[in-house]
């Protein structure tokens, strides 16, 4: 392909939207990586899901004993589109949902716990790993 017809191929995609799609699905690829969360320790997030009892509402894969139905499951956590129906779920979003879900969706059932922005950051690693 010579280089004018890659320059209009280039153009075609960006009037199309195809190129940004294609860049926001490279940012979507984690493959590889241990964890995609770079501000977190999915390790802490292991005990800081029983230290707040999140585990009393919610069913969260490998962790023990969290077998809560009060809340929907957090199966597949990373390839969720949304968190509780509201905010896109990235993991600032996720970040500032567990330390204030009534500021994000007021009459929620899901209680403010106190959650700390630093055990925040560590769940939120633990739960972009469950894909
Ligand atoms: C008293 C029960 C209860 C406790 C304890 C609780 N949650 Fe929730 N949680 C809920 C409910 C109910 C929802 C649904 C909220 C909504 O959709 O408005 C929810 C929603 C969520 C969501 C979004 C789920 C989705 O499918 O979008 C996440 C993530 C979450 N909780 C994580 C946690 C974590 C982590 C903890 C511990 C820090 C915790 N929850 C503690 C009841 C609880």
């Amino acid at each position: 392909m010579g280089a004018q017809s890659r320059r209009t191929l280039i153009n075609n995609m960006k009037a199309s939207g195809t190129l940004i799609a294609l860049v926001l699905l490279g940012a979507c690829d984690r493959s590889g990586a241990p964890s995609p969360v770079s501000g977190g320790d999915p390790a802490r997030g292991r005990i800081a899901f029983q230290q707040y009892a999140c585990t009393t509402c919610h069913i969260i894969p490998g962790i023990v004993g969290a077998k809560g139905l009060a809340g929907p499951p957090l199966t597949d956590w990373a390839n969720r589109v949304y968190i509780a129906g509201v905010l896109p779920n990235t993991p600032d979003d996720l970040v500032l949902w567990l330390q204030d879900p009534e500021r994000i969706s007021p009459g929620t059932a899901m209680p403010d716990l106190g959650v700390t922005e630093r055990d925040a950051w560590d769940m939120a690693a633990y739960l972009f790993s469950l894909k």
